[in-house]
């Protein structure tokens, strides 16, 4: 059985994956006010995913009998020095999200609530992947400094990026 504090923690997960979502379109903002295309759509397909996180939260809180609760959204940066800095805040932001998955992991566990912890492993699975996908593009981004030519080849790529809802376990 799910404690209120558990049900209460899940809410407020599901509000940190809309605000990530929200983030998210604030950077892909941002790249189209650079005229970078692609990145704008990376950042666009990114919030869709972040939409994806908080609904099958959502939807959990409900099959569980909770309530969901939302709150509301915090503004988010929307301006940046450079494309870099947009992919190192990222990171950042991811790292925070993978802390609250585990925070929210560590209550599940100390309550013994399996249905929550066999949940909550998608989203560990889940982050490994954001994490790496961001610090990877940053190690890129770091080796490319101002060649323009690699940025446009960079922002051609991920153009081609799409929204695929992830496989449920
Ligand atoms: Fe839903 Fe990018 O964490």
């Amino acid at each position: 059985m799910i404690s209120q504090k558990l049900f209460e923690e899940l809410n407020k997960q599901i509000n940190y994956e809309l605000y990530s979502a929200h983030l998210y379109l604030a950077m892909a903002a941002y790249c189209a006010s650079q005229d970078l295309d692609g990145f704008t759509n990376f950042f666009k397909v990114q919030a869709e995913e972040e939409k994806f996180h908080a609904m099958k939260l959502f939807d959990y809180v409900n099959e569980m009998d909770g309530t969901v609760k939302l709150d509301g959204l915090d503004i988010p940066q929307n301006e940046y020095p450079t494309i870099l800095d947009v992919f190192k805040s990222a990171y950042e932001h991811e790292k925070f999200v993978t802390s609250r998955i585990y925070f929210l992991s560590d209550i599940a566990m100390e309550e013994r609530e399996h249905a929550t912890i066999s949940m909550l492993k998608w989203y560990i699975d889940e982050q490994v992947e954001e994490e790496s996908t961001f610090s990877s593009i940053i190690k890129k981004l770091e080796r490319i400094k101002d060649d323009s030519n690699v940025l446009y080849m960079l922002d051609k790529e991920f153009a081609q990026r799409s929204f695929t809802p992830p496989n449920e376990v």
